[in-house]
């Protein structure tokens, strides 16, 4: 009789521990995981957020970069950390795309997370190296038929919205270019404004400070409609690329087993930091939209996320592109 009493002691004990865990959370620092390079896109929203977030919970928010295979090396390194609360995981229209790009994967978008919170949505544009021989969308179709064999485009790997992007605006020219991998677009721009790549597809988070230098040349929005920080710039769709539209959205997730009241804590941080007048500058001088607070649930992301793996799934398989 005496070790059951043992054991429904330890059982207390461990449930008492687990509650002040989950009461007194975050007692330590955040790890916010970046599937891909600093300085990009994903990691400008990720800092920003994250700053914010410093903020109000008390305690830092980390942004650890982990790179690989157009995001799949950090999103499997997110679904197999440790679920206490203090790793967190930030990712974009990749985690609806990865299970139609690879054939073998070792996480399962819908089953191994929690869903904290969408964030904001980003336009995509189409760019060139500065000195590229054309000066609108018609000319840099032409130019690229021409030169089929000479062209780079770059993206940030397979499951990359860079990569998506480049794999449609190809399939809409009907045209196949020689695609260049990067870890992340942040290095895929220093190779354009280097000149060693000539085409990149990349979203405004990044690229609204090259055009507006001058640094780049820009051939179109993805947007259905123009984007209010380059109202001058047309979209791809209006110049004749029928139907072109990538939206970039982009969630935070937690590893499965995270427990439920530290997943609403950070859901209602998130929240907050969406609400923060430093968000939401930063996101308007980019281009990027919040998105707006319904959207903003664990089980809105988990809604969406599932509704974008049915979309892009059948766009991918007629892509013909994938990798083990
Ligand atoms: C990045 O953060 O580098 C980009 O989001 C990568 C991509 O194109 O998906």
């Amino acid at each position: 009789m005496k070790y059951p009493r043992i054991l429904t002691g330890l059982l207390l004990g461990a449930a008492a521990s687990l509650a002040h865990a989950q009461a007194t959370w975050p007692t330590k620092p955040i790890t916010l995981v970046v599937p891909f390079a600093a300085g990009g896109p994903t990691d400008v929203v990720a800092r920003t957020i994250g700053a914010s977030m410093t903020k109000s919970l008390g305690q830092t928010v980390v942004v650890e970069n982990k790179l690989g295979a157009g995001g799949t090396v950090a999103t499997a390194y997110a679904a197999k950390a440790a679920p206490d609360g203090y790793t967190f995981f930030i990712h974009h229209n990749g985690m609806a795309t990865a299970p139609a790009l690879y054939r073998k994967l070792s996480f399962d978008p819908m089953k191994d997370f929690e869903f904290v919170s969408q964030a904001v949505e980003v336009p995509m544009t189409l760019l060139a190296r500065k000195d590229f021989p054309a000066g609108n969308l018609q000319e840099m179709v032409a130019y690229i038929k021409a030169n089929k064999d000479k062209i780079n485009l770059a993206n940030a790997g397979l499951g990359a919205v860079s990569q998506l992007c480049g794999m449609m605006f190809q399939r809409a020219i009907g045209v196949q270019v020689t695609e260049v991998p990067f870890q992340g677009t942040a290095p895929a721009m220093n190779a354009l404004l280097g000149g060693q790549v000539d085409v990149l597809c990349d979203q405004t988070t990044q690229t609204v400070p090259q055009i507006k230098a001058g640094s780049v040349k820009l051939y179109g929005v993805t947007t259905r409609n123009r984007v209010k920080v380059l109202p001058t710039a047309p979209t791809l769709a209006e110049q004749g690329l029928k139907d072109f539209e990538v939206v970039v959205w982009h969630g935070i997730y937690a590893p499965k087993g995270t427990p439920k009241p530290i997943v609403d804590k950070m859901n209602a941080a998130v929240r907050a930091a969406l609400k923060d007048p430093d968000v939401i500058k930063r996101m308007d001088d980019l281009g990027a939209e919040i998105v707006p607070d319904a959207g903003n649930t664990p089980d809105a992301l988990r809604v969406w996320l599932k509704a974008e793996i049915d979309k892009w799934g059948p766009v991918i398989k007629a892509g013909g592109k994938f990798a083990d």
